[in-house]
């Protein structure tokens, strides 16, 4: 064992400094940044990562929520191996894309037609894209607070702050980036989550100027907030009245079922994101859809309405990886991670009560967030309203990892199915002993 990560003398240390030297902040991925710098992975084995001190921790994040099998899953490395004896990338497609695209065509009951690429962000750009030219508008509409990845016209009010999002029912459109073209905050019509009143009244201003409704049916960055009853089926029928296509973004909340959120909740959505687990640990992203809308992107019967390409796409090794992470995702796996998240998350919430501290973990299946609230989640503004200061969480983060867990500096956290009943015990105490550290401070 080495030294602890925070060792000015440590190699995550060092490791930092280099990067900073190269890389702005020493870091690709804000996601997983935090002061004074991140711990940097060695390597990984089922549900466990070790750092580069050797220090080995409990992996509740997963290369957030994308490895549902953990690390090193026999199934996935034997499939990527033998892709890599074949060829790691072809000009030319190749078989495991067909059989991944059957599968998912299979699984997800909106689903007629999917089209890959290399990330969550870019099968969302490819989503709007294709709502704009199916519907010949340029707007969009999205849910205050719901992340989306980083195309201009969703990096709009994902982290807007009360200083700045204006009245409940009509929230200010925020840049959540600069950078952002002068056109796109008003491109962006911002609504609140779970506010049947205010969509109706925002869409009878806005609806005929709409191409599509983007949507998370299970946002993390919102904090999870369920669906009130009957809320998605009211979206569904007043997007249709006003022409506005609906595209769900399923990149995270695809892990609640093996039909996705939409097989969960219900759902008919137009067009469908994907990421994450679907790419077994590979990077990937996917747009799938009603063949009316997918067939834009049509080449054979001359040039496409839509174009999309991407060196990367489709790469076989990716179509390998996400074949064989699929494959073992059967109902009666997602049904025992999903009931190891209930647990988890039950037990977590009598450790808050128990200690007087006025937390919760939100989530379903084997997703879960940590909230420095007690308020009853509805949307994004009940998530942070009455939150804690971030440098609470901040510590209850740190706290955490010295007791071996880790989660994300948001407190995004999942299950992988090599865990079971004793990983959730072993987090529960853990975080039984963070909160207590917490409270003394
Ligand atoms: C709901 C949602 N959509 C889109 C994205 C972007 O995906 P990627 O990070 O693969 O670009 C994310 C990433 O976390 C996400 O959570």
């Amino acid at each position: 064992m080495g030294k602890g990560f925070l060792d000015p003398s440590s190699k995550t240390a060092w490791l930092y400094a280099e990067a900073s030297k190269y890389i702005p902040g020493g870091t690709s991925r804000i996601h997983y940044y935090f002061r004074p710098y991140p711990i940097y992975a060695q390597s990984g084995e089922g549900c466990y990562l070790t750092d580069v001190e050797g220090t080995k921790r409990l992996d509740f994040l997963n290369n957030m929520t994308a490895l549902i099998h953990g690390h090193g899953n026999p199934a996935i490395k034997k499939a990527l191996f033998e892709q890599i004896e074949r060829g790691t990338a072809f000009s030319e497609p190749s078989e495991p894309e067909v059989r991944l695209a059957r599968l998912m065509i299979k699984r997800v009951n909106s689903l007629q037609k999917i089209r890959f690429s290399n990330s969550g962000t870019e099968a969302v750009m490819m989503a709007i894209k294709l709502a704009r030219a199916y519907t010949g508008r340029s707007r969009i509409a999205k849910f205050e607070g719901f992340y989306h990845g980083y195309y201009d016209y969703v990096q709009v009010s994902f982290s807007s702050t009360p200083a700045n999002w204006g009245p409940s029912e009509a929230p200010v459109s925020t840049p959540s980036s600069g950078g952002l073209a002068d056109t796109v905050l008003g491109d962006v019509l911002v609504m609140p989550f779970n506010d049947q009143k205010a969509v109706e009244i925002l869409l009878e201003r806005h609806g005929r100027s709409i191409a599509a409704l983007i949507l998370d049916p299970l946002s993390n960055k919102g904090g999870f907030p369920l669906p009130a009853e009957g809320f998605f089926k009211f979206l569904r029928e007043i997007t249709r009245s006003y022409g506005i296509l609906t595209i769900y973004d399923e990149v995270i909340s695809f892990r609640v079922d093996s039909g996705g959120a939409q097989g969960k909740y219900g759902g008919d959505p137009d067009l469908t994101t994907f990421g994450k687990i679907m790419g077994g640990g590979l990077p990937v992203g996917a747009v799938g859809g009603k063949a009316e809308v997918m067939d834009l992107l049509d080449p054979s019967q001359g040039s496409p309405r839509v174009i999309s390409g991407g060196t990367a796409s489709a790469n076989p090794l990716t179509m390998a990886a996400g074949l064989a992470a699929m494959e073992q995702m059967t109902p009666p796996v997602y049904a025992r991670i999903n009931r190891l998240g209930d647990m988890l998350r039950k037990k977590s919430n009598e450790v808050f009560a128990a200690a007087g501290e006025p937390a919760q973990l939100t989530g379903e299946g084997s997703l879960f967030r940590l909230l420095m609230t007690d308020e009853p989640i509805t949307d994004y503004r009940t998530s942070i309203r009455k939150a804690a200061p971030q440098e609470r969480f901040n510590r209850l983060h740190q706290n955490l990892l010295d007791e071996g867990i880790i989660i994300s500096k948001e407190g995004l956290g999942c299950l992988s199915t090599p865990m079971s009943e004793a990983e959730v015990d072993q987090f529960v105490k853990a975080l039984e002993r963070a909160v207590a550290k917490l409270r003394k401070e």
